[in-house]
């Protein structure tokens, strides 16, 4: 089993009624860790790409919670290109997968929900050294 083939697509909880529907994320129940920071991104300009590293011990679960965008993953030996479009679903990311964030719909909002605090040193930035530390160079 390939390290990407941890990341998986999330079906979360919708309580849906005439007034609209509702979500929730639970820690530890819906994904698999506890949440430390949520961050998003938005007013992203059309074309733009975001991501490009792997982070050496985050967890992360990604939502569209409007418009839509692909989420492309690389351990190394596999890509899998992800297109989330629906606030009721999200692609959970284990720890040393490279991401690339593209093809964002025009008021695209990106949750991120991560496992730990915001920390520059958890970031690999350099794709071959993202693989020199997988040992795949
Ligand atoms: P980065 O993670 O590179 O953005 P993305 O992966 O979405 O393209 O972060 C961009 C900048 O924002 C970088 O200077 C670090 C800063 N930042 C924080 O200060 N706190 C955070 O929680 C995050 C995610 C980024």
């Amino acid at each position: 089993m390939s390290r990407i083939d941890h990341c998986c697509i999330i079906e979360l909880p919708r309580v849906t009624d005439p007034r609209g529907c509702l979500t929730f994320i639970e820690a530890n129940r819906h994904i698999p860790f506890k949440i430390r920071r949520v961050y998003y991104l938005y007013d992203v300009p059309g074309g733009a790409e975001r991501g490009g590293h792997a982070h050496k011990a985050l967890h992360q679960f990604i939502v569209a919670m409007s418009g839509s965008f692909d989420v492309v993953l690389d351990d190394g030996i596999q890509k899998k290109r992800f297109h989330l479009n629906r606030s009721y679903y999200g692609l959970y990311i284990c720890p040393m997968i490279w991401r690339e964030l593209d093809n964002f719909s025009s008021g695209a909002v990106c949750m991120v929900l991560a496992s730990e605090f915001y920390d520059e040193s958890d970031y690999l930035r350099d794709y071959n050294a993202y693989l020199a530390t997988l040992g795949l160079k």
